[in-house]
């Protein structure tokens, strides 16, 4: 009974021969919650692919035993026999079918080879209640939050006697309270005796949950913590240096109005006469960044969206400016002719298409800055795709790579490169830096700071508060799709935000 819960020796692996894995080791003993981080393309998703049987043996090198048994998975469903679970970085439930349907895909409760729906309806509720999802099983998934279908996916793994759960990113995309009740429920589920593997950029969250970590760089283990040390000290293990001032240093002069809006009102796309977004109204000038603080669904991506060629909702009226003159907007083309970017939220949905290369992805949203004579000049494409994997440190094997095949946060700045392609006026960006590790998140927040100076104007989406607060000069809040306050950066804080929320005006 000596033996670790979980023991990875040595484990390499190679895609086409570049090696992503060079040896890690990794222990995680019963019942502990263990972290695992490291820099954007450092392995983590890869080793827990490995892990799991995602990628089989003998597709990668080196030993992995579960209680001192050596292992040799085929596929997810040898790890999952062992009680080992994991919760991938991109969601992997259908949408369409219920709670239940998706709780027990693939292994019904059956009575005489027939679905015992009255079974499956009672499991579904005790799971849901330990995970404490107080939802109808009936209820299709796609209807639920991020944060509740996240809490399904646990159900799914507790119906399938783990031990051992993997979750890769699992705070990622949701609020501050939701994270804070999934973090809860990992620490439960911890005194239920279940170990936790957690993978995540958010270091607090970390510090506060986890009782021991590894640290991956470049596909190698680089440091074991048997206690958590302070965040300076995981940085300099992850980065391999310490870094200090997260914040570029901005000396601010905004300039005219750029970009105004004006009693700005759209309908929601399917609850016809309903008012998604309400006379919003606001000004970005000249070289200022401003944010737009707000709860989920406060209307901010919606907002976002529907300036932005009207990619959402029905335009009900107000006016959109730049530069002091009305401008088309009326479709996401005109949208950029009129110098707007937009970085969306959902990179798999919106931003970029997965088979296409480094180089297309970064050039698409302005292929005439490529092109000479009506056609795309590769070597001019390559040029400029290879100056902001510089700029942006984006990791790739080569320029012609799938983006697809990038880890999640260097996708995250393919498509931030893809916009700054366009040299926008405005540049509106919707939780730019989900995803993305501390190291790469202070070079993306030089390279907003550095735009702003250059005159463009910056607006910012972000469920994170020390990014609004150290990066713009001045906030809005919205709520329910109105906007609720404004206020200089330097007199916000949390609790004035939420204040502003709570003293909003009911309709
Ligand atoms: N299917 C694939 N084909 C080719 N290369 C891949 C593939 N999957 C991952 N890689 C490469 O392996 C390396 C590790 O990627 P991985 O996704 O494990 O990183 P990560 O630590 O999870 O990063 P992030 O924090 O951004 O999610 C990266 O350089 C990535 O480009
Ligand atoms: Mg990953």
């Amino acid at each position: 009974m000596d033996a670790p819960l979980l023991e990875m020796r040595g484990i390499a692996k190679r895609f086409n021969g570049v090696p992503a894995l060079r040896g890690v080791d990794l222990r995680v003993a019963r019942g502990e919650i263990h972290a695992l981080v490291g820099e954007n393309g450092a392995g983590k998703s890869t080793l827990m692919k490995v892990l799991c049987g995602v990628y089989p043996h003998p597709s990668y090198e080196g030993e992995i035993r579960v209680e001192g048994r050596a292992c040799r998975f085929a596929g997810i469903a040898d790890s999952e026999r062992l009680g080992i679970v994991i919760i991938h970085q991109e969601l992997a439930l259908v949408p369409t079918l219920s709670i239940t349907e998706n709780l027990f895909l693939g292994h019904e409760p059956a009575r005489h080879g027939w679905v015992d729906t009255v079974a499956a309806h009672a499991r579904a509720r005790a799971l849901l209640a330990r995970v404490g999802l107080d939802a109808d099983p009936d209820t299709q998934v796609g209807r639920l939050g991020v944060g509740q279908q996240q809490l399904v996916e646990i159900a799914k793994a507790l119906g399938k006697q783990v031990r051992l759960l993997v979750l890769d990113e699992p705070t990622a995309s949701l609020n501050e309270r939701d994270s804070q009740a999934l973090l809860a429920l990992l620490l439960q589920l911890q005194t239920e005796g279940v170990a936790s593997i957690l993978i995540s950029h958010k270091l607090g969250e970390v510090r506060r949950v986890a009782q021991r970590m590894t640290v991956l760089r470049d596909g190698a283990s680089v440091a074991g913590f048997e206690t958590l040390p302070d965040e300076d000290a995981i940085i300099q293990a992850m980065v391999g240096r310490p870094l200090d001032g997260r914040y570029p240093q901005r000396r601010t002069m905004p300039g005219d109005p750029l970009f105004e809006l004006r009693d700005w009102c759209v309908e929601h796309p399917q609850r016809r006469g309903h008012l998604a977004i309400r006379q919003a109204s606001l000004t970005v000038r000249r070289g200022e960044i401003v944010g737009l603080a707000g709860l989920m669904g406060a209307g901010r991506t919606e907002l976002a969206m529907s300036v932005f060629g009207r990619s959402w909702g029905r335009w009900r009226g107000g006016q959109a400016l730049v530069g002091g003159q009305p401008a088309d907007l009326s479709s996401v083309p005109r949208a950029i002719a009129a110098g707007i970017a937009y970085v969306t939220e959902d990179r798999k949905g919106l931003g970029l298409v997965l088979g296409d290369s480094v180089a297309r992805s970064t050039s698409l949203a302005h292929l005439r800055g490529v092109a000479r004579r009506g056609l795309v000049d590769e070597p001019r494409e390559h040029a400029v795709a290879q100056d902001f994997r510089r700029r942006l440190a984006i990791r790739c094997r080569d320029l012609a790579q799938p983006v697809g095949q990038l880890s999640g946060g260097n996708q995250q700045k393919v498509v931030l490169a893809k916009w700054l392609f366009t040299g926008p006026r405005l540049l509106i960006l919707d939780e730019p830096t989900r995803g993305i590790d501390v190291g790469a998140k202070q070079e993306i927040y030089a390279l907003i700071a550095s735009l702003a100076e250059q005159g463009c104007g910056v607006l910012l989406i972000s469920s994170e508060m020390p990014e609004l607060l150290g990066l713009c000069e001045r906030l809005y809040v919205m709520n329910e799709g109105a906007i609720v306050a404004e206020m200089p950066a330097a007199q916000a804080s949390q609790e004035a935000i939420l204040r502003a929320i709570v003293g909003a005006p009911l309709h």
